[in-house]
């Protein structure tokens, strides 16, 4: 067996009708395509259609499944009504949200504009409020029961992190927003929960985030104990176990995948990793003789 192997059994998904937001690129396609293989029906959404059209081909060639292209941008309520809307006539319900899109780049916070941060906190925070909103109404007038949100966020929606402050404030808000409402929505049927990824590649990131040289420069793996990126396939073996009927008394979790990576950075003695073996005997000599 090995950690790229997919996990759950075949049908784990069946009869589940999911949107995926930011789902033609990325991790939300690598997810997308692991619902489909596990016999759900899958509509993504996000601006470019004619990239959504594609990967929707793309997916429903390789697994056989069901995927619809609707085109939305999640900063805009009237959009995300009207892209619900388009699901639910074409798959008859929804089942399962999940808030994936985003945007980000990295800037010192004092070079952005007040549009740039309100671009980002638009398409993260306010997109994935405009989402939840949509599906949970509509969740609680038609008495729904057995509905789930999952919300995509980072390790820094709770340490914070310099140079993408924007990023962070929206995902420190969608993780107060998904545990919020994973007890407030409770009562009507539906789980929220949250998986905060490390690194895991992928161009729409890796671009804005490790431009140019810095990809040489800063490699992300060095930062991870387990010393290796993540596999997009590890993330989806995860979604689809969360969103799935298996884990129906898992609400209000945030899940960190990320090979230890934000530990790594917050424990005050990590650093010591530095310190080659052989002078750990000299050292040890050197505390115990501080007790004579
Ligand atoms: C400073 C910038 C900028 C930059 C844009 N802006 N890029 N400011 N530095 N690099 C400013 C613009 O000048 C403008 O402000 C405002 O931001 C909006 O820019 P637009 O280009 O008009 O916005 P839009 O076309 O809506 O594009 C949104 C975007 C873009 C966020 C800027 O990058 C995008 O479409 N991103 C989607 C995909 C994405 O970002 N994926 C990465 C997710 S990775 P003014 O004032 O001039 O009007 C992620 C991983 C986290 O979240 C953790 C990794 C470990
Ligand atoms: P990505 O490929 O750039 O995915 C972002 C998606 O969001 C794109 O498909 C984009 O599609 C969509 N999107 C952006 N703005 C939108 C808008 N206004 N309306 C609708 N859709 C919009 O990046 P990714 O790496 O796969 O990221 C996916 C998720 O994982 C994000 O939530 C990100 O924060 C999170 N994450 C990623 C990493 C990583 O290492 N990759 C680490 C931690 C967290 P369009 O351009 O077509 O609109």
């Amino acid at each position: 067996m090995k950690y790229t192997d997919k996990m759950l059994r075949d049908d784990a998904l069946k009869g589940k009708n999911i949107i995926v937001t930011g789902g033609g690129s990325g991790l939300g396609k690598a997810m997308t395509k692991y619902f489909l293989e596990l016999g759900a029906q899958v509509a993504i959404t996000s601006r470019n259609l004619e990239k959504l059209q594609n990967t929707a081909k793309e997916l429903e060639t390789e697994t056989g499944g069901k995927c619809l292209a609707v085109k939305c941008d999640v900063r805009h309520y009237d959009q995300v009504e009207a892209m619900h809307k388009t699901v639910i006539d074409n798959f008859g319900k929804v089942d399962i949200l999940l808030n994936n899109a985003a945007g980000n780049f990295i800037s010192p916070t004092e070079r952005l504009s007040a549009n740039a941060f309100d671009t980002i906190i638009d398409i993260v925070l306010k997109g994935t409020k405009n989402c939840t909103l949509a599906c949970g109404k509509h969740w609680i007038d038609t008495k729904q029961q057995n509905t789930a949100v999952l919300n995509i966020v980072t390790t820094y929606a709770w340490t914070g992190s310099a140079y993408v402050v924007p990023s962070a404030t929206a995902k420190a808000g969608v993780l107060a927003l998904t545990r919020s409402l994973a007890v407030e929505w409770a009562k009507y049927g539906m789980r929220f929960n949250a998986i905060a990824p490390g690194p895991f590649p992928t161009k729409g990131a890796w671009d804005r985030l490790l431009p140019g040289e810095l990809k040489e420069k800063f490699d992300l793996a060095k930062k991870v104990p387990l010393k290796r990126v993540g596999e997009h396939q590890e993330l989806a073996n995860l979604a689809a176990y969360m969103v799935s009927d298996f884990s129906a008394y898992l609400n209000g979790e945030v899940i960190t995948l990320d090979g230890g990576e934000w530990l790594k950075g917050a424990g005050q003695f990590n650093i010591l990793e530095a310190i080659p073996e052989e002078m750990w005997d000299m050292l040890e000599a050197m505390i115990r003789s501080k007790k004579k």
